[in-house]
């Protein structure tokens, strides 16, 4: 790896899928041009459906693209040599459930040409690090689905890769597996491994990521840097007659005190802060002019553009009062791989007339339905 190359560059890159049944175009990833320094850990931030995965797979050479280029370390990323240094956690893996998560880690090991006697290494050292030691040789088909998205981790770092990319890492995953995934990525970090992570929750991003770019129908919304977009964030309160006393026992919650001909400004960065400042406000009888809350810059666009999604779906539940048909979410992806066309509503068979969603997406979807 040269050091002047960054680690994933991509220029115009674009996939628009047809859909077999519909014969609709979907444009799932639009345009994105993107550079990332080695060194970076940065969070592909997007509603179900807005391209992440598919672009992550272009990256990996899974989707070939429509248009546009990528390279890994400054190679075209076609090219099998570029991805020898990437680590990658998939967002629906399946491993065989016969094998024990030990053999399972030697097995994809084995696929990237690791030696054995440094897998035997490696294997007890990350299930260890992810929490699994007492489960390396249980069979997989036992694990939690938190379990597996660590096991998948450790898999994804058997080889000591120098890019690691992760979709939907805390998918299933407990609070306390979090805090262990977010450990160990802030170590792979700080010996300058290069994370890219995809993920449909922003306080997932804001926990993992130093950068991040927010991701909207399959084109860039935003990108910079999270302690930036995130500045000037938080509570402000104001007050005309704050109290000496007050403003002593304040100074340790606020992140700012400014005063301006007798009104005091105070910016509190969480709730908590907040409340206790107002309690001390008020010990000391100081009346509250004003209580705002300012949002993010990057809580501010992922906001809206989570709100245009709840809008499309508006307008389709809309088109299905207007036609009569049938509108209904469903979680079952089996009868949709049988069968497009079909869907199973109150035990019967319609016709669908379209639906949400992919079938390789997990999770909901919306489907319409002739009545
Ligand atoms: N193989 C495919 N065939 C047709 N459409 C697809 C395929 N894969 C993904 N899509 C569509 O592309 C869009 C983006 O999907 P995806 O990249 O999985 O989004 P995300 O990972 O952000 O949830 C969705 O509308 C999805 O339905
Ligand atoms: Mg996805």
């Amino acid at each position: 790896m040269s050091a002047a190359h960054p680690v994933i560059q991509t220029e115009g890159l674009t996939k628009h899928f047809r859909r077999f049944y519909t014969r609709r175009v979907v444009q799932a990833v639009n345009g994105i041009s993107l550079k990332l320094e080695g060194g970076t850990a940065f969070g592909l931030l997007g509603p179900n459906g807005s391209g992440k995965t598919t672009f992550i797979k272009m990256l990996l050479s899974s989707i070939v693209p429509t248009a546009g280029r990528a390279q890994l370390f400054g190679k075209d990323c076609r090219h099998p040599e570029a991805r020898r240094q990437v680590g990658y956690l998939p967002e629906n893996h399946r491993f065989p459930t016969y094998n024990t998560g030990r053999q399972m880690l030697h097995f994809y090991a084995a696929l990237s040409g690791t030696n054995r006697a440094e897998r035997i290494t490696r294997a007890g050292e990350l299930l260890e690090r992810v929490g699994l030691a007492d489960w390396a040789d249980v069979r997989i088909g036992k694990y939690s689905k938190g379990m597996l998205q660590r096991l998948g981790l450790a898999q994804a770092l058997m080889h000591r890769p120098s890019l690691l990319m992760l979709d939907e890492p805390g998918d299933g995953v407990d609070p306390v597996g979090r805090r262990m995934i977010r450990d160990v990525l802030e170590e792979l970090q700080q010996q300058g491994t290069t994370i890219f992570l995809n993920s449909h929750l922003l306080a997932e991003v804001e926990l993992f990521c130093n950068e991040v770019a927010i991701i909207r129908r399959g084109e860039l919304a935003l990108t910079g840097r999270i302690d930036r977009l995130t500045s000037g964030s938080g509570y402000h309160v104001s007050s005309p007659d704050a109290a000496e006393g007050a403003l002593d026992e304040l100074r340790e919650k606020t992140a700012s005190i400014e005063s301006n001909n007798g009104m005091v400004r105070m910016q509190f960065t969480d709730r908590e802060a907040l409340n206790e400042g107002i309690d001390i406000l008020r010990k000391y009888g100081s009346r509250i002019e004003e209580v705002q809350r300012k949002r993010s810059t990057l809580e501010d666009v992922f906001m809206s553009t989570i709100s245009s999604v709840a809008e499309m779906l508006d307008a389709f539940k809309e088109q299905a009062r207007r036609k009569k048909l049938v509108w209904f979410r469903s979680h079952s992806r089996k009868s949709w791989k049988l069968v497009p066309s079909l869907a199973r509503v109150e035990g019967g068979w319609r016709d669908v007339v379209s639906r949400s969603g992919s079938p390789e997406q997990d999770g909901e979807h919306e489907v319409l339905v002739r009545s």
